[in-house]
């Protein structure tokens, strides 16, 4: 079947799926819930609440099949070149593959190098803990102050949230703003004598990092002996001259075949890997490089990236649903909607395909979230009642430390996605209004008001535990659903160009304001603002 005929199935098939209610589809087909859900490296999926009928399920693997998922997964695999405007692999399974695997990016061998940086990382972790890499005046590092943006943060903040004991004995603080508070909240209550800086950029050129590394450097100096300070600042990143150069008296290098929002499993993690220990990070790449087993080896309609991405796929382009709300339940995850929405929309908010010609489908959803309850009482509303449908993802843990056996937290992401697809009639709401004893007129007035027209589609996530594999499986999961879209979309999903332009002209607003004004070719709103903002 060729992309065009499979484009145009599933077209008709989508059009076709709003005729039957989601909730009437079990019965119309008795295996929905098994052909719908699937088990990978410890997650479980049930994507039955989903809209599709069987006949436009079949439709979105055909897309899958025709747009080549399987070619382009063994490329992304092989180390090719897949990050086509950049001329780069996209190696990251490389980096949580078992000691002594075989990578080759663009045909150079590079699972040793892997090796090689992961012992470093674990010898020099496992020293800080142990108090053996000590400060510059002997003592023992406290705290880690882990200093990045974007990919070189959200990542690690995720694990760190995600994993951390509730009483760390380092603990760790993250710095991504270029606003200067968030350097100064994150060094409240720190001694610069047992503080550790581990500045992550991998260009070492952005222009936060850079700002955010000398405050802390400052903050340091005024504090030790001058010798001493390359102890407290370490560098991770893929330009070591550039590191070296601003005084990092360490650097833990990782390669250009590491997109950034795809880094976690690299030295970018370092400061987890220390405050968290090293079995922990252990853990996590090897949740991750199960799931990237069970990736590149299940059969498509049993392959959990490829169906979460199609439901994704199907909902956007099939329905015209712009937006997907993530709602973790598990306080530990809160910081997973942020995650994601650089893992997917720095990926795939793209406007052309990968030879350059315009889109003429949408891509990327809005993406956005917050942990199950708190979502719950805030947007909920119009995720329910709102005249357009968001599709929402429920990420369940069935056990958390601190939660009750009988769990009001998972109790309640059951709840809403049950609620979304049943929702409730105008007449059951008007009864319901009844039995509360309102009047007649009452009941009837409010029942529109009370009423959900339901068949909204959800999908959940579920877990028994969050542990270090759980998390890194979920992470990768959600790595290689984000591939899958782009190879749907025919986007390249590794580049990232729409940040740039706003990089060029905040270096030139900045020079503005230094030459003390405006510059004649501003726009007139610009030129006002600063204006304004400089007064
Ligand atoms: O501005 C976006 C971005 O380029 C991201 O892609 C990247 O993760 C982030 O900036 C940080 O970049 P770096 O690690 O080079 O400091």
């Amino acid at each position: 079947m060729t992309r065009d005929d499979a484009w145009k199935t599933f077209d008709r098939t989508a059009a076709d799926a709003g005729r039957t209610r989601i909730v009437d589809q079990f019965a119309a087909d008795a295996g929905r819930l098994e052909r719908m859900s699937v088990e990978a490296a410890g997650l479980y999926l049930d994507l039955s609440k989903q809209s599709w009928t069987r006949e436009a399920f079949e439709a979105c693997l055909d897309l899958a099949r025709a747009s080549d998922v399987e070619g382009r997964r063994a490329a992304l695999f092989a180390g090719e070149a897949v990050n086509l405007t950049e001329g780069r692999a996209v190696l990251h399974p490389a980096l949580r593959a078992p000691v002594g695997a075989d990578y080759q990016a663009l045909g150079e061998p590079v699972s040793a190098e892997v090796d090689a940086v992961r012992a470093e990382m674990q010898a020099y972790a496992e020293a800080v803990r142990s108090g053996a890499e000590a400060g510059a005046t002997g003592k023992r590092f406290k705290a880690i102050v882990h200093v990045g943006i974007g990919g070189s943060d959200l990542g690690p903040r995720v694990v760190w949230d995600a994993l951390r004991p509730l009483d760390p004995a380092i603990d760790l603080r993250f710095v991504a703003n270029i606003d200067p508070r968030d350097m100064a909240e994150a060094l409240t209550g720190l001694d610069p004598e047992t503080t550790l800086v581990v500045v992550v950029s991998k260009t070492f050129t952005t222009q936060e990092t850079l700002a955010n590394a000398e405050a802390a450097k400052a903050w340091l100096a005024a504090a030790l002996p001058e010798d001493g300070l390359t102890k407290h600042f370490i560098g991770v990143t893929a330009a070591p001259g550039k590191a070296a150069a601003f005084g990092c008296g360490r650097t833990f290098a990782f390669r250009d075949w590491v997109g950034g929002r795809y880094s976690l499993w690299s030295a970018v993690s370092l400061s987890c890997a220390i405050a968290l220990g090293w079995d922990v990070f252990e853990g996590l790449l090897n949740g991750a490089a199960a799931l990237d087993d069970h990736f590149v080896s299940a059969p498509l309609e049993k392959n959990a990236p490829v169906l979460l991405a199609l439901a994704q796929v199907f909902n956007v382009d099939g329905l015209n649903r712009p937006a997907r709300t993530v709602a973790p339940y598990a306080h530990a995850l809160r910081r997973l909607p942020s995650f994601l929405q650089q893992l997917e929309m720095e990926s795939n908010g793209k406007r052309v395909h990968r030879d350059g010609t315009p889109v003429t489908r949408q891509t990327c959803p809005v993406v956005f979230g917050e942990p199950g309850t708190n979502g719950q009482h805030a947007f909920f509303q119009q995720i329910h009642q709102g005249p357009q449908v968001v599709p929402a993802e429920f990420v369940i843990v069935a056990r958390t430390h601190e939660d009750a056996p009988e769990s009001p937290l998972w109790s309640n992401a059951l709840a809403q996605g049950q609620a979304l697809m049943v929702g409730k009639t105008t007449e059951a709401a008007k009864a319901e209004g009844l039995a509360q004893g309102l009047s007649e007129e009452e009941a009837t007035r409010l029942s529109s008001h009370r009423t959900f027209t339901g068949d909204r589609p959800s999908t959940a996530i579920l877990m028994e535990r969050l542990t270090p594999q759980t998390l890194g499986a979920l992470i990768a999961l959600y790595e290689h659903k984000t591939f899958v879209e782009g190879v749907i979309w025919d986007i390249n999903s590794f580049d990232q160009w729409g940040v740039e332009l706003g990089k060029v002209l905040a270096k030139a607003i900045l020079k503005d304001v230094h030459d003390g004004g405006p510059s004649a070719d501003l726009d007139p709103s610009t030129a006002a603002l600063m204006t304004r903002l400089m007064q």
